[in-house]
């Protein structure tokens, strides 16, 4: 297969190789590498029935010098746990989480994009319950698995602002799975990212299902904003994904460009006092965002056209530290060797 790296949409490409590993009788097993990409699993499945899933998403970079290294893959490691108690499925350890996707990135050498074609290695772990289970409780047989595939930008714009358009819809109930990295978070979010994309903005943005008067997050990614006062601010929410870019950015915002990093409320009728806005996530890196679309208003902040410099600057830095061009602070970057 011949892949035009620098011509990369964020679609599924079935690479050679994915790691699989099944929980039976209260354990896990080794695990192996297959080639094959399908799963044979119990119509009765409590996955496909109740939703008993959760799944990570990180990145392989291609360094410069020919290696490749992976970002924060034990904080991925973390949060699966985390998703993983919340609905009632068995911890995967975090060694053999870390070993997992070493293992398919490497067996997967040539589908890793090369240093400077900006695309990279998506990486896809996913813990799902199996077995003939039909009541409402949890399964008793689980499935983990890690697959890879290289991706461009997962919005279009890239480093051009794109526009993001608020919903009347919420993904997540105030003490519901919004913080967990669970399916039906994504299956509700499927009918308002739709609807955002008929009207051409690259993404809904939720407010909080309480109140809904505060930014909460954008369908795949966390929100942040500048203020003309050098703070970064990203909203704080029990609802949300816990971005690990996110924190990544709170860190480098403070310790790297000297902002004021604040995790709060960012209130939908308090926007005037952004300068800069962006959607951060794996798969998103920093998509400077150039408007919002309120019910009655549409609100840009830097331009519709440009990257602001503050949004710019954390961008290379990120994106510096995960291509191993900047140093990292210190536990962020694993090797793939
Ligand atoms: C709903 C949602 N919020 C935020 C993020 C960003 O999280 P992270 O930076 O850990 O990729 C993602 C993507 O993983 C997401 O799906």
């Amino acid at each position: 297969m011949t892949i035009d790296w620098n011509n990369l949409g964020f679609e599924y490409i079935k690479t050679p190789y994915r790691f699989l590993a099944k929980w039976t009788d209260g354990a896990w097993n080794k695990g192996e590498l297959t080639e094959d990409n399908t799963l044979h699993i119990s119509e009765s499945s409590p996955a496909l029935h109740y939703g008993q899933q959760c799944f990570e998403g990180l990145k392989a970079y291609g360094r410069k010098d020919g290696g490749i290294n992976l970002f924060r893959v034990d904080e991925n490691s973390k949060r699966m746990n985390r998703s993983a108690q919340r609905l009632r499925m068995p911890q995967v350890p975090q060694e053999m989480f870390i070993q997992a996707v070493k293992d398919v990135v490497k067996a997967n050498r040539e589908f890793v994009p090369p240093y400077g074609t900006g695309a990279t290695l998506y990486v896809r772990p996913l813990l799902i319950g199996v077995g003939d289970t039909i009541g409402v409780h949890p399964a008793d047989e689980f499935i983990f698995t890690v697959f890879c595939m290289p991706v461009g930008p997962y919005f279009k714009g890239g480093l051009t602002p794109t526009n993001f358009i608020v919903s009347d819809y919420d993904r997540a109930a105030p003490n519901g799975t919004g913080a967990a990295k669970v399916g039906g978070n994504y299956a509700a979010s499927l009918l308002p990212g739709e609807e955002a994309h008929e009207k051409n903005f690259s993404d809904c943005i939720y407010l909080d299902p309480e109140t809904h008067t505060k930014i909460e997050e954008v369908g795949s990614a966390n929100f942040f904003g500048i203020t003309k006062d050098n703070e970064f601010i990203t909203p704080k929410s029990p609802s949300i994904l816990p971005s690990i870019t996110k924190y990544s950015l709170l860190h480098l915002a403070e310790h790297t460009l000297g902002l004021k990093a604040i995790e709060g409320d960012v209130y939908l009728n308090d926007l005037d006092k952004f300068v800069e806005a962006g959607a951060c996530g794996t798969a998103a890196v920093i998509s400077p965002i150039g408007g919002i679309q309120t019910h009655d208003d549409f609100h840009v902040f830097y331009s519709e056209t440009e990257v602001g410099p503050v949004t710019k600057a954390l961008y290379e830095e990120l994106v510096g530290i995960q291509y191993g061009d900047r140093p990292a602070p210190e536990g962020w970057i694993f090797d793939v060797k």
